[in-house]
C-alpha cells in the first residue's frame, strides 16, 4: 500500500500501531468540546433531508465522525489505509444496519467504481498527510452525487503548528496551506459553494491538558477574544472546508 513516494505507508504502519488509543486523545473536557464543534458541521448537513442518504467517512479512526453520521438515517461506508482502525470499528459497528461497509482503502488512490456514489463525504484531520489534495479531492467529486456536500479538514500554514517548518523546514508529518490556496484547489477539483470555517488557534496541548470545566472555559474564551482580534480564519490551526459537488 503505497503511493508514488512511499508516503501512505509510513502513515498506515503508524495508525495500526495507534490503534484504538487515538480515541482516547479525544477523551478531555476541552478535546469533547471542540468535537462537539467539529461535528456541529456535520449536523448542519443534514439539515432539511428528509430521506436517508448515502454517506462515507474517510480516514474514520475509531469512528469520531461517523458516529455522529450514523444518527442519522443513512447508508453509511467507510474507510481507512489502517487494517487496525477498519478491524476496530468492525467490531464497534457490528450490530449497526446503518453501516454497510468498512474498507480498508488509501485515499490517495480512486474509490471503487462499483460502490454507492455519496450525498456526504467527510475527512477529518485524514488528507493533511499528503501533498496530492487536488489529486484527493478530485478522486472524492467523482464519487459523490450532484449537489452532495463534501466536509474536510486541511491545516494552515499561518498557525503556530506551521511555525517549525517555516523555521527550518521541518514540521510534523504533514502539510499545510495558506487559504487562497485551499480555495482555488477546492475550486479547482470542480466543487461550488465553498465555506471555509476554523476554531482553534491554540496548541493541542492546551485542549489534552483542560480536562476540567474551568479550564476548558478559559480555554474556550481565549480562543474566543483572538477570533475577534483575527476574524474567523487567520491563525487558525485547522481549515474545516465545506463545499458542494
Ligand atoms: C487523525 S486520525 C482521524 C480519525 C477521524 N477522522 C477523526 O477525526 O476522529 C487519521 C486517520 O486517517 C487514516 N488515514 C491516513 N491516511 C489515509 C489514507 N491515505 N487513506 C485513508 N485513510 C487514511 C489513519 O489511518 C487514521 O485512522
Amino acid at each position: 500500500m503505497t503511493d508514488s513516494n512511499g508516503h501512505s505507508s509510513i502513515v498506515a504502519d503508524f495508525w495500526n500501531k495507534r490503534g484504538e488509543t487515538y480515541g482516547r486523545s479525544w477523551r478531555s473536557v476541552a478535546k469533547r468540546r471542540l468535537s462537539n464543534w467539529e461535528l456541529d458541521l456535520v449536523k448542519q448537513a443534514f439539515n432539511n433531508k428528509k430521506k436517508a442518504i448515502k454517506t462515507l467517512d474517510i480516514g474514520i479512526g475509531t469512528g469520531r465522525v461517523s458516529d455522529e453520521i450514523i444518527r442519522h438515517q443513512v447508508t453509511h461506508y467507510a474507510t481507512d489505509i489502517s487494517r487496525t482502525m477498519i478491524d476496530y470499528c468492525r467490531n464497534k459497528y457490528k450490530n449497526n444496519k446503518r453501516v454497510k461497509l468498512l474498507k480498508v482503502h488509501d485515499i490517495l488512490k480512486p474509490l471503487p467504481k462499483n460502490w454507492d456514489k455519496f450525498d456526504l463525504v467527510t475527512a477529518y484531520r485524514v488528507l493533511s498527510y499528503y501533498p496530492q489534495l487536488t489529486t484527493i479531492l478530485k478522486n472524492i467529486r467523482c464519487s459523490m452525487n450532484d449537489g452532495g456536500i463534501l466536509i474536510f479538514t486541511y491545516p494552515n500554514i499561518d498557525s503556530m503548528v506551521a511555525v517549525p517548518k517555516l523555521i527550518n523546514n521541518k514540521g510534523w508529518l504533514g502539510n499545510e496551506i495558506h487559504y487562497n490556496d485551499l480555495v482555488k484547489i477546492v475550486r479547482d477539483a470542480g466543487f461550488s459553494e465553498c465555506r471555509i470555517v476554523g476554531c482553534s488557534r491554540l496548541l493541542d496541548t492546551f485542549y489534552d491538558w483542560s480536562d476540567n470545566r474551568l479550564a476548558a472555559d478559559v480555554l474556550f474564551a481565549s480562543e474566543k477574544i483572538l477570533k475577534l482580534i483575527f476574524g474567523p480564519t487567520r491563525f487558525v490551526r485547522l481549515f474545516y472546508v465545506i463545499c458542494k459537488k
